[in-house]
């Protein structure tokens, strides 16, 4: 059966933190993988998610498989969550949501929704994208498409190219969009931009598709809220891909939704019924752990209130490194104007390095980061942002 594979090469951005591991140096510092770390290099679990286990272990009576969905207050206290409690699709009875493994279970999920609908069909996607996303669409059997999005000489989104490309985009395509911190990119839309592209899409009758992976690491919980909330006022059908791993730390018990918005209740529900339907054919049932704690968060007020304290500190954290390394830079002299990174939010921007420039960094200085040079902000702290800078401008 097999004699004709063939062993494949390692994926790209796992294979970089195999080799960081095995690297000597003491300055070495990790800026690959997309996961949040403390400023002792540890990904660490939420006091609130603590929380939330020992009481789920009191409480848990049965792993009898949840409901096909998922847990029913997990997903309403999500909808809530991402759309805000009092949003007119959510009081519409217009959202559903199905709880996933993880947000590429969702991404993917959408996808296969999107292909039942219409099969073999197109959806565009930024350039560039977050890598995974490739896979996750065209394995559906989505065809792909790019729209330009970011322009790396001015290291910002080149709008008037994007909205250009939205414009020509048919009725019968799907859009995906980042709902905040852009990956690789960290590169967002602003209000107004959101506005413009919810504009072309009520207008040109595309289906946008948000992928939600970040949320409350940007500008906070409300503010990154901003482009699936306005969406879904205008647009007559949406879908939302939600992760929990980085805002709640939960990666491995890959927590998710997938969230669909149809015209009316009817049409939400036929979307519903073939979400779980889809999943029945890939992996039958949600995990369960992850979703419970979330559900528990999301439900108890006191929880929540220390989720959200810890959540605003990490993002926090997150932007004061960022200002910190275009300051450093900008101290040292870079021959380039980095101050981008202290604008751009979420966990990466890119360096705007060439394929040679991020080998040496990696070769000469033990410092990895991914080919494109996109960086892990999180990477970065006060003890190593001398050498790393040091280091980037000498391969300048
Ligand atoms: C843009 C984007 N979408 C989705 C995900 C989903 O991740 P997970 O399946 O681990 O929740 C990620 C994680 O890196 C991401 O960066």
């Amino acid at each position: 059966m097999f004699e004709t594979i063939q062993k494949l090469a390692p994926d790209p951005i796992l294979g970089l933190t195999a080799a960081y591991e095995q690297d000597s140096n003491p300055r070495k510092i990790d800026l690959g993988a997309g996961v949040y770390k403390d400023e002792s290099g540890v990904t660490p679990i939420f006091e609130a998610v603590k929380m939330a286990e020992d009481l789920w272990h009191q409480r848990e009576n049965s792993k009898v498989y949840i409901a096909q969905a998922g847990y029913p207050e997990c997903n309403s206290a999500m909808l809530a969550h991402m759309f805000g409690a009092e949003h007119p699709a959510l009081k519409a009875g217009r959202l559903r949501s199905v709880l996933t493994p993880g947000g590429c279970g969702a991404v993917r999920l959408g996808a296969e929704l999107i292909n039942r609908a219409r099969p073999g069909g197109t959806i565009w996607v930024s350039s560039p994208t977050w890598a995974n996303h490739v896979p996750l669409l065209s394995n559906a059997g989505l065809k792909i498409r790019e729209y330009p999005y970011y322009d790396g000489k001015s290291h910002a989104i080149d709008f008037e190219a994007m909205l250009a490309a939205l414009e020509k985009v048919p009725a019968e395509d799907a859009v995906l969009l980042h709902g905040c911190c852009h990956n690789p990119t960290g590169a967002d839309l602003s209000r107004e931009q959101w506005d413009a592209v919810t504009e072309t899409a009520v207008r040109r009758g595309f289906l946008p598709f948000i992928d939600v992976a970040y949320h409350g690491l940007g500008d906070g919980l409300d503010e990154d809220a901003y482009g699936p909330r306005h969406m879904a006022e205008k647009v007559n059908e949406l879908v939302v891909a939600y992760s929990c791993s980085k805002n709640f730390g939960l990666y491995r018990e890959r927590a998710g939704a997938v969230m669909v918005m149809g015209r009316d209740a009817t049409a939400a529900d036929a979307g519903l019924s073939h979400l779980v339907n889809i999943a029945r054919g890939i992996y039958s049932m949600a995990p369960a752990h992850g979703a419970a704690i979330v559900k528990l968060i999301l439900n108890d007020p006191a929880l929540y209130q220390v989720w959200v304290n810890e959540l605003n500190a990490m993002r926090e954290r997150i932007n004061r490194l960022r200002a910190l390394l275009a300051d450093t830079l900008a101290r040292k002299n870079a021959p380039v104007d980095f101050s981008f990174i202290r604008q751009q939010r979420g966990l990466f921007s890119l360096l705007g390095l060439d394929k040679a420039q991020v080998q040496r960094l990696r070769e000469e200085f033990s410092i990895y980061m991914v080919d494109s040079s996109r960086v892990n902000i999180a990477g970065i702290s006060p003890k190593n942002v001398d050498y790393l800078a040091d280091s980037i401008i000498a391969v300048l």
